[in-house]
């Protein structure tokens, strides 16, 4: 098991590795009521080793309990927050009591933010059961639900006590979830900060594909490495330190708006890497080995370097990146270039269309 800190005040740790969750019930330990939020199918195929500790930490069935949330994005709602915080109310969780998200980022983020406005904020624990979850999505505090009006728009930042990430947990997930995560490790990789990651991919890639517990339990913990550096040096985004995590996702949020989320999102973000690398090659803030770079490494995580069958036009993708939360008015990127990932905005607009035809978009 790997032990990183994610230095915020307070800090706390992230425990990464098989068998991981058996710290649960240790973590726990000192709460004297404790809720689970999490979903049906997680406790179908995982629920077995988990309450058995918890159970024991808790004295007995009184104070642990379970409360489960529909699966999909539809689920990260203001009604599901108002659902959790009446469960947590009448099932009697004060103050000093914890949360633990069990899930994938969906569970994490809104049992996150229920947490953080229940009692005007009570401990949460993520236990993050997905790839993206555990090298991104439950690293950081970021918790938040969605409105009709666009993803994420209402949340609050609210640190867990502690992240549990149990890698053998990831051999049930769907492929398609698994390749999701592999996008944002390709990510992590492709960062300046990225070469332990990078490596990992060289030397382990069949195990990685295979999803060997130990295996992915080093490279969670290369991600999580770098997420916990940015996160402690600009805990609440107001440096632009922390934005630099979204390298790749200007395009990636417009290419799953477009293809109306059939588009996966580990998969979009796949395809904005080798966009942020054209752009900055075309821009001369990188030679051509950065594109290549970026390329190889996504075909050899099986992900896709541009669309197929996605049917948008130059001006379409302009149009949706500049709705990005990044933007001040216009288009921002994250790229990379001499000084590291950068922010970049309005960029010429010859470059940027010339980057979007290297990935079939208005080609
Ligand atoms: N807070 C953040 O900083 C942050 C960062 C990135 C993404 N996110 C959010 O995360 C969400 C996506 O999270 P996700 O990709 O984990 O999706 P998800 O939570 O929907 O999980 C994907 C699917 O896999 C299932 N699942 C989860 N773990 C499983 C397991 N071990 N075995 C089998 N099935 C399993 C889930 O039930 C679900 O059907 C988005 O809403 C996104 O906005 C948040």
């Amino acid at each position: 098991v790997r032990r990183l800190t994610v230095a915020v005040d307070p800090p706390y740790e992230v425990i990464i590795g098989d068998g991981a969750r058996s710290e649960l019930g240790a973590l726990a330990e000192d709460y004297r009521r404790v809720v689970i939020v999490s979903q049906q199918r997680l406790l179908d195929l995982h629920a077995a080793a988990i309450p058995v500790d918890l159970a024991r930490a808790t004295d007995g069935d009184e104070g642990l309990w379970f409360v489960l949330i529909d699966d999909g994005e539809g689920a990260k709602s203001l009604s599901t927050t108002e659902y959790l915080c009446r469960a947590f109310a009448s099932g009697g969780l004060l103050r000093d009591d914890l949360v633990i998200a069990f899930g994938g980022g969906i569970v994490g983020d809104v049992a996150g933010f229920a947490a953080a406005v229940y009692h005007r904020g009570v401990a949460v624990l993520q236990a993050p059961t997905t790839l993206l979850a555990q090298v991104d999505a439950a690293i950081g505090g970021k918790t938040a639900v969605n409105l009709p009006e666009g993803k994420n728009l209402v949340g609050a930042f609210h640190q867990p006590t502690a992240v549990v990430a149990d890698t053998s947990l990831l051999s049930t997930l769907p492929d398609r979830e698994f390749r999701c995560g592999l996008g944002e490790v390709a990510k992590y990789a492709l960062m300046p900060e990225g070469d332990a990651v990078a490596s990992i991919i060289e030397r382990d890639l069949d195990p990685i594909l295979a999803r060997d517990a130990e295996v992915l339990a080093a490279l969670v913990a290369a991600c999580v490495d770098i997420k916990a550096d940015v996160v402690a040096r600009d805990p609440e985004e107001q440096t632009g330190l922390r934005a630099t995590l979204n390298y790749g996702h200007t395009l990636a949020h417009a290419l799953e708006i477009a293809a109306e989320h059939s588009l996966a999102h580990g998969e979009a973000v796949a395809i904005g890497l080798v966009f942020a690398a054209n752009l900055a090659r075309n821009l001369e803030r990188v030679g051509d080995e950065v594109p290549t770079r970026v390329v190889t490494t996504l075909e050899n995580l099986g992900l896709p370097t541009s669309v197929s069958r996605l049917d948008l036009s130059a001006d379409e993708a302009v149009t949706l990146m500049s709705r990005d939360k990044k933007s001040k008015g216009g288009v921002t990127f994250v790229l990379p270039g001499s000084r590291g990932l950068e922010r970049v905005d309005n960029p010429p607009r010859a470059a940027v269309e010339h980057a979007l035809e290297s990935v079939g978009v208005g080609a």
